[in-house]
């Protein structure tokens, strides 16, 4: 028997007991007489202690120990005369009797204690290391407990978890695919999936009322903080529903994780907030509803001001900033700069301060008298010690300037607590969106979202205008899911396909399997997936996903583990027909 306890396990009641444990050596001390070791496995550390005087031969082997070292030991469990309270063994230690090396290690490349001494990169070439570190592998319980809740409660609503296929034909989410050539089939290529939704529609074809799959998809995207090219979806689908069901549905999904998960009880209904509401106050269709801050459009008050950036902008608006006319020049010139940033990208940052004694200073003195901008404060409610913080220009890069500058004035402010959640729905998304470059439509979530019944009449008239019976759950800040309301009649499929510029030859070769299977009996059915990867890092209180999935990619799409991609052999192409041309990439 390799062990009798974990190295988690041993309290003051098991004094006297002898017990066999097995583990990593996380730190040898010899203290002249006595060595004491910290052994580790998944479940702690318990300290070893081998003394000199009772066992020299056994003392005298731990000198060959080193860290990382995998062990046997047998012992004896006695209270200890320095006790721990920092961890839940340190009541008691082992005085060793029997030691077995089980294998040695090389001295790792990082410390593996909470604190590491280990750049981004060596961690993720060396993973599996980084992993025995207690606060990777913590957020991978928690990573295996949400998943295990989520399947707990939807089997309990009656979904039932159902497999789809891997290698498929590409599904437009608006990204790109990844694809993988056929041997049996020269010339033609597979895609990854960037998400089951033709699957799971086709199974409310079939009857199953209710699917859900916790699944892996794959976008070959830019990746970001929140993005990995291959990531995890909570997948679901319903029939004979309207969106008020799909989200009453999932709203009860999130609050029971919030409740089992975090114990935080979220007992109002989630605010739901209009996609042109969301732009309008927040400059962002997923905003950090932590704090309020909203946008005042300032656009027609300051119209005949003397201030030519005022007056020509298309949008002129701003941020009250509560507490903050203490803000000095060099502050003030800080928050410039970054709003100045190519990222952001505004031409500068007017402010008012409202002074405590009353009197206002602004950046913009010359053109406003003291009572304009008092006028201009009102619209705020600013009162006596606050600022306020202007951006002018064309509408949409303003608002989304000022977007970037209230999530960073919420951030000086510390009003983006980790430990406070605000869900929201975002709703009433508009259907289409209009892309400049390739000079037609696209659907904004995806081509089987159907539009909103009141607004039907627009489609051919202004499709633009269309609103859709989409929604997304954003919690602060951060687009945790997305869904609709599906089209299920082929006719207004096929007229979706082709307000989206397909010939009706191109709709049937990509869509004709489903289109035909809307001939059937299709139930009206709706869904929505949840992105498991940015759920599990908002309850880990983490800033990216990577954390949060065992083995990671990097920014680069690399992962430096294994070093994928990599190169394949000509043998290898050859069996798919494949030939390389390298020299037109050098
Ligand atoms: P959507 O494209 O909105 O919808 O994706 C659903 C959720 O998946 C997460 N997500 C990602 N997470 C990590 N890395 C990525 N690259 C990534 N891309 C998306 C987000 C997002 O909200 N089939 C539809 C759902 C439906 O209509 O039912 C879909 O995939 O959290």
């Amino acid at each position: 028997m390799y062990r009798t306890h974990t190295c988690g396990e041993l309290r003051i009641e098991h004094i006297n007991q002898s017990v066999t444990l097995s583990g990593w050596v996380q730190k040898v001390r010899n203290l002249g007489g006595m060595t004491f070791i910290d052994l580790r496995d998944r479940y702690g550390i318990t300290q070893l202690v081998f003394n000199e005087e009772s066992h020299k031969e056994l003392c005298e082997k731990t000198a060959d120990l080193g860290r990382e070292f995998v062990i046997q030991v047998k012992g004896q469990v006695a209270e200890r005369s320095n006790k721990n309270a920092k961890i839940a063994t340190g009541d008691v230690e082992i005085l060793v009797e029997e030691l077995n090396v089980l294998n040695s290690s090389e001295l790792p490349p990082f410390t593996i204690e909470d604190e590491t001494d280990g750049g981004d990169e060596l961690r993720m070439k060396y993973r599996y290391l980084d992993l025995r570190r207690n606060p990777v592998r913590e957020n991978l319980v928690l990573r295996h407990k949400i998943g295990f809740e989520v399947r707990n409660y939807l089997n309990s609503q009656n979904f039932i978890e159902t497999e789809t296929p891997v290698l498929i034909k590409s599904t437009p989410e608006g990204a790109r695919d990844f694809i993988v050539p056929s041997r049996m089939n020269e010339g033609q290529f597979y895609a990854l999936p960037q998400s089951p939704q033709v699957f799971k529609q086709l199974l409310m074809v079939s009857g199953f009322d209710r699917y859900f799959q916790i699944v892996k998809c794959f976008r070959d995207e830019d990746l970001r903080a929140d993005r990995q090219p291959e990531f995890t979806q909570i997948d679901c689908e319903m029939s004979f529903v309207e969106q008020e069901d799909i989200l009453n549905t999932f709203e009860g999904m999130t609050k029971h994780l919030f409740k089992v998960i975090k114990n935080v009880d979220i007992d109002y209904t989630f605010p739901r907030l209009s996609y042109a509401d969301a732009i309008k106050y927040y400059g962002s269709d997923k905003p950090d509803t932590r704090f309020e801050m909203k946008f005042i459009d300032l656009t027609d008050d300051v119209k005949d001001s003397e201030f030519k950036l005022f007056n020509e902008a298309e949008y002129v608006g701003g941020i009250c900033a509560e507490g903050c006319a203490t803000y000095t020049r060099k502050q003030l010139d800080k928050l410039t700069d970054f709003v100045k940033k190519p990222q952001i990208g505004a031409g500068g940052l007017i402010y008012i301060k409202f002074n405590t004694d009353g009197s206002v200073k602004s950046s913009v003195d010359k053109f406003f008298s003291a009572e304009q901008l008092k006028a201009i404060g009102s619209k705020f409610n600013a009162k006596e010690g606050d600022l306020v913080l202007i951006l002018a220009g064309g509408l949409n890069k303003t608002l989304t300037a000022l977007c970037e500058l209230r999530l960073e004035m919420g951030e000086q402010m510390g009003l983006r607590d980790k430990n406070k959640f605000s869900p929201l729905w975002v709703v009433d998304f508009p259907l289409l969106e209009w892309d400049e470059d390739a000079n037609r439509f696209h659907a904004m979530h995806h081509p089987f979202t159907s539009p909103k019944a009141e607004d039907m009449g627009m489609l051919e008239s202004a499709p633009g205008d269309v609103r859709a019976n989409a929604y997304d759950l954003v919690i602060n800040g951060v687009e945790i899911g997305g869904g609709s309301v599906r089209i299920f009649n082929d006719e207004l499929q096929q007229k979706m396909f082709k307000l989206l510029g397909f010939t009706e030859e191109e709709a049937e070769n990509q869509f004709g399997f489903l289109m035909n299977a809307f001939k059937y009996g299709a139930p009206p059915h709706g869904g929505v997936a949840f992105g498991f990867d940015r759920l599990v890092s908002l309850f880990a209180g983490l800033d990216s996903i990577r954390d949060v999935i065992a083995f990671p990619k990097n920014n680069s799409g690399r992962d430096v583990m294994i070093d994928s991609p990599s190169p394949v052999a000509n043998e290898q192409l050859d069996d798919l027909s494949i030939a390389l041309n390298m020299k037109d990439k050098e």
